[in-house]
């Protein structure tokens, strides 16, 4: 998940199967439900066939009868029919595959829990996306990308996998997600909790709200997973902004800005300069939210504890190369692990399948979520929350006004009393467990700390290099599924 920063328009700088595919058409109730033996090889090693549902665009009203077809990935080959629970992936922002290929967890334990996995598509990511290629060009077209749409859609495909599936009527349904994927199976849970029976939100900020969680704390964090590196590393990165202040002065001092950084275009004027911060300062959380124990290929292909290696070019005093080189190296890493990078792009933050797109106009329409910095208790320039001006900037993106409170009136905040059966867990490398739910809040509402963990780590696969509270983690996970599970 990417943040929206202040002052910055350019969108995607923010900050953070088959029935042999049946592609395009409705999955037909009243027709019989049946799996082919044919081999089903995932290039992945996943092994998932794909499928589309066609959604209502408008859950909440009825003058608008538009419909759009749904992406989902269904596995059934550890599913006992008879009984088995269905575990659902609510998909977050960005292509359902994507998620699916990174959420290894789930294939860890399906055989033992002989579910049936599926895998559903947020509405206006990857291939479900109403209006198509219209979608982004008209605010009344974009109109539907809530997350209040997106859980009625997770609602009405599980309401039809129930009744389409032969066995399925009666499977206990526990909903997965990761990020904003984890937000959405926590709300899921909370808002229905007639077709869900539990929730694992990993790395779920949904306390990041309003009024509920400091502006400051996200950047705290980053800096707190720099420092674990070394006191130096964090002392040379806050060193480097009055430094780029310095050269995005000049003409020239911008030319050497470009040369240092083999930057893909000129710096042409000093808010060129200001997208370079944002960029920088973007590229600083990913490799906090991807800090993982080993190398991985999630946001960018990455070293193992990639923090720790960018931190060697930084730990020091300034090398005789001088500060801004050390701080290219440390980036470097970051953007050519693999030596294939030709130069590096201000306007990208890295070649995932997130749709940031969707991601900036729902940052600017419901999920508001304050970022500040102070540069004393982290390590980027100070910079205050402004709502105004964000939702100036919102508005000339487009032409909407963000509700800065509604999150919290829709889903409650920190009052958590009336749900149930969720677990939080968070790694506390991870920026985003700055808005987590740290604490349990009952019996049922249980919260795992991951204090070696990045962004949603535990939903990951299994791995040699998986430090021991992770694999603690995933063993507690495991254990209150099973105990949700047999209390069905
Ligand atoms: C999923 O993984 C496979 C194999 O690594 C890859 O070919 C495919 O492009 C991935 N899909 C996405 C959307 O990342
Ligand atoms: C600077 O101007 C050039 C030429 O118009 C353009 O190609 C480049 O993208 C600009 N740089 C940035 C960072 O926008
Ligand atoms: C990426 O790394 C390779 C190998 O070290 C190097 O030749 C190339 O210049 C680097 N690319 C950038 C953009 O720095
Ligand atoms: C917030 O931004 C608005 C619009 O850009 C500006 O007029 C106002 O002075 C800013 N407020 C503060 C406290 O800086």
């Amino acid at each position: 998940m990417a943040i929206r920063r202040v002052f910055s328009l350019v969108v995607g700088i923010s900050v953070l199967c088959l029935f042999l595919c049946v592609s395009s058409s409705k999955l037909r109730s009243n027709k019989k439900w049946h799996f082919p033996k044919a081999t089903r090889k995932a290039l992945s090693g996943y092994d998932y066939k794909t499928y589309y549902f066609k959604q209502q665009v408008d859950h909440f009203g009825f003058a608008n009868a538009d419909t759009f077809l749904q992406r989902f990935l269904l596995a059934d080959q550890y599913w006992n029919n008879d009984g088995g629970p269905i575990f659902f992936y609510t998909g977050n922002e960005g292509d359902i595959a994507w998620f699916c290929n990174n959420t290894g967890f789930m294939w860890d334990i399906a055989a033992e829990f002989k579910a049936l996995l599926v895998f559903a598509e947020h509405r206006y990511y990857g291939e479900s996306i109403p209006y198509g290629s219209e979608a982004f060009k008209n605010p009344t077209k974009l109109n539907y990308l809530t997350s209040e749409q997106a859980l009625a859609d997770f609602a009405d495909l599980i309401n039809y996998l129930k009744s389409s599936i032969p066995g399925a009527s009666q499977s206990p349904v526990i909903a997965f997600g990761g990020s904003y994927g984890g937000m959405l199976a926590a709300w899921f849970k909370m808002k229905y909790p007639n077709l869900v029976l539990g929730a694992l939100a990993a790395s779920a900020p949904i306390l990041q709200f309003n009024g509920i969680t400091d502006c400051e704390a996200f950047n705290e964090v980053v800096t707190q997973t720099f420092e674990r590196e070394s006191a130096g590393c964090v002392s040379n990165i806050r060193a480097s902004w009055q430094l780029i202040n310095n050269y995005g002065m000049t003409d020239a001092g911008r030319k050497l800005l470009r040369e240092i950084f083999h930057l893909c275009q000129p710096l042409n004027a000093s808010s060129d300069v200001d997208t370079f911060k944002d960029w920088l300062t973007g590229t600083w959380v990913n490799l906090a939210m991807v800090n993982y124990p080993y190398p991985a290929n999630f946001l960018e292909p990455l070293p193992a504890w990639p923090v720790r290696e960018s931190c060697k070019y930084l730990s020091n005093p300034a090398t005789s190369q001088g500060l801004l080189p050390d701080i290219f190296a440390a980036i470097s890493v970051y953007y050519n692990y693999t030596g294939q990078a030709t130069c590096l792009d201000i306007n990208q933050q890295g070649t995932s399948s997130l749709g940031d797109m969707g991601w900036d106009y729902q940052s600017c329409t419901e999920m508001v979520m304050p970022m500040c910095s102070n540069g004393v208790s982290d390590m980027f320039e100070p910079m205050e929350w402004n709502f105004t001006q964000y939702s100036d900037n919102c508005y000339k993106m487009w032409q909407v006004k963000p509700l800065l409170d509604w999150i919290t009136t829709e889903y409650g905040g920190t009052s958590l009393e009336s749900a149930s059966n969720i677990v939080f867990s968070n790694g506390l490398l991870d920026p985003w467990s700055s808005g987590g739910v740290l604490q349990s809040q009952s019996r049922s509402l249980i919260s795992i700390l991951i204090p070696d963990g990045a962004h949603h780590l535990d939903l990951r696969s299994a791995n040699v290099q998986d430090p021991y509270d992770l694999q603690a983690a995933r063993v507690q996970e495991v254990n209150i599924l099973k105990n949700w599970l047999n209390q069905v």
